[in-house]
């Protein structure tokens, strides 16, 4: 994952200059359940950083995996499949999104033993994937 964001920090330049991600198709009401769930992300990643900083290690950890890491997965199951984004992405893209929410069960597991400077050294896992798919995907 490390390499491929470096590879995409070089690429930088180029899609500013054209937008050359790739576009994914999703219906209306998948790019809905998306953007809810993306200020979600948004919201968690920051009481997570929140939890770190006042040295609220378990927390953190606790709150890391439940709303971004693998017990996170599967939210939009019940509803209708037009409104379910992973089976409208292209494989990798979905990929990408699996990858990140195991990185962040790692960061968690290490996180909820408490200690500190090894959950630091995990943190870049909370949002390596965020930055990989929003380099590579674009909806419109
Ligand atoms: C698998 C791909 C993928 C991953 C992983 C991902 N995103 Fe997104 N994100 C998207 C797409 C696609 C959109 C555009 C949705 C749309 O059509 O409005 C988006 C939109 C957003 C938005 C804008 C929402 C709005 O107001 O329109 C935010 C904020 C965001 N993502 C944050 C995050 C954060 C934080 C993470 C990591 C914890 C993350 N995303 C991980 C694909 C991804």
């Amino acid at each position: 994952m490390k390499a491929l964001i470096i590879a995409l920090l070089f690429m930088s330049t180029a899609v500013f200059a054209e937008d050359t991600r790739q576009l994914a198709k999703l219906p209306a009401p998948a790019q809905e359940s998306l953007r809810q769930e993306m200020l979600d992300n948004l919201v968690a990643v920051n009481e997570v950083l929140s939890l770190m900083a006042e040295g609220k290690v378990k927390e953190a950890g606790e709150a890391a995996e439940a709303k971004l890491g693998m017990s996170a997965m599967g939210k939009h199951r019940s509803k209708p499949f037009d409104a379910r984004p992973g089976p409208h992405m292209p494989p990798a893209m979905h990929g990408i999104g699996m990858d990140g929410h195991k990185a962040v069960s790692e960061f968690a597991a290490v996180a909820k033993t408490g200690d500190r400077d090894k959950a630091i050294a995990l943190l870049p896992n909370l949002t390596a994937a965020c930055v990989g798919c929003h380099f590579s995907y674009r909806t419109r």
